[in-house]
């Protein structure tokens, strides 16, 4: 373990640098860490009821999700930009957004304080959606958390699992805490906190791992930030030939161009504006950063310091020696 901090003091930060209005501590499930209310959810994702037709992108917190999202609902929907105008969050529902907020006291304390279904109670959001037809269902997940039927394989829906980088996800996952999680700390703080599997979803190398080591399964493709910041086009065309709806050449290249990150930054269905909107009015963050933030790989070397640098390089190196991954 490579962070500096002592136990106290990180749970000194977790409680003084994280709003705690919409979450009541933490817990480990399976060696991950969740927020408390996870327990509420655990049984019934344990138990759900998985179905082959549906997609499944899962991911660590922060490391093209929302990208990856977008692009597979387009081609999965025939790239249909009209019907991508609606919410992302309603078109490629999040399974266990309710454990992450946890509006039920705001609820109570606050007349108008008013919560949109997908974060309300996201596993009736989503089963939901089932009812209407074929999902592609969004889950942060290690693989140990995930529905007891996919982790058996007693049903093989596509499983997308994309990654990036740690430091990028790091820097990516502050902003992100800072405009959605209330977090009020300074950077090297939660740079600790990551490294401490303090956060919601870390650890982040046995995150990436679960899902690796499962890599040559059939029904699961892996891929990386950096090649869709590389070679998007490629990526795409990857992703459609698995989920066997193959593209021309001009749809890649219309669809490229749609997932551009000036584009992604322009299209208010994919920038989660209702939660940010949400957090504002409430004064539950005191950011006023964007979500589609920089995009870019190698992010993390205008903000990490040298040293917090080799503190993760030695990090990543001692969790990848049994491992054939790299970035
Ligand atoms: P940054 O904060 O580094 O900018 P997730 O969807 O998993 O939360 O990941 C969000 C990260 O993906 C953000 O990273 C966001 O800017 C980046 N991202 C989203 N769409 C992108 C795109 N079209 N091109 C490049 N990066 C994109």
């Amino acid at each position: 373990m490579t962070a500096r901090l002592t136990e106290e003091q990180l749970d000194e930060i977790l409680q003084r640098d994280f709003t705690s209005s919409f979450r009541r501590g933490y817990v480990k499930v399976k060696g991950f860490t969740m927020p408390k209310r996870f327990e509420e959810l655990q049984d019934e994702i344990h138990n759900w009821d998985v179905r082959n037709e549906d997609i499944w992108i899962c991911s660590f917190p922060k490391t093209g999700t929302t990208w990856t999202q977008e692009m597979i609902w387009m081609i999965v929907n025939n790239l249909d930009f009209d019907g991508g105008q609606v919410n992302l969050g309603i078109r490629s529902p999040f399974l266990e957004v309710s454990a992450l907020y946890d509006f039920r006291q705001l609820k109570k304390d606050i007349p108008d304080f008013e919560v949109p279904p997908f974060l309300d109670d996201s596993l009736k959001f989503v089963k939901d959606r089932c009812k209407i037809g074929p999902q592609c269902i969004k889950s942060h997940l290690p693989w140990d958390l995930l529905p007891r039927e996919l982790q058996a394989s007693i049903k093989s829906p596509k499983i997308i699992y994309v990654t990036r980088n740690p430091k990028d996800t790091c820097i990516s996952y502050f902003n992100h805490s800072r405009l959605m999680e209330g977090y009020r700390g300074d950077f090297n703080d939660f740079c600790e906190l990551f490294l401490a599997e303090k956060l919601t979803y870390t650890p982040y190398w046995s995150h990436l791992l679960s899902f690796w080591q499962r890599r040559n399964q059939k029904n699961i493709l892996f891929l990386k930030y950096e090649d869709m910041n590389k070679d998007l086009p490629a990526v795409i065309r990857e992703v459609a030939d698995f989920l066997e709806k193959p593209l021309s050449d001009e749809q890649v290249s219309i669809l490229a161009d749609h997932l551009s990150f000036e584009n992604m930054k322009k299209n208010p269905a994919v920038n989660y504006e209702m939660v940010i909107s949400i957090n504002k009015k409430f004064k539950l963050t005191e950011s006023d950063g964007k979500f589609m933030r920089s995009g870019k790989v190698g992010d993390y070397k205008a903000n990490m310091s040298p040293e917090m640098i080799k503190i993760f390089d030695e990090w990543s190196e001692e969790n990848l020696k049994d491992n054939d991954f790299s970035f």
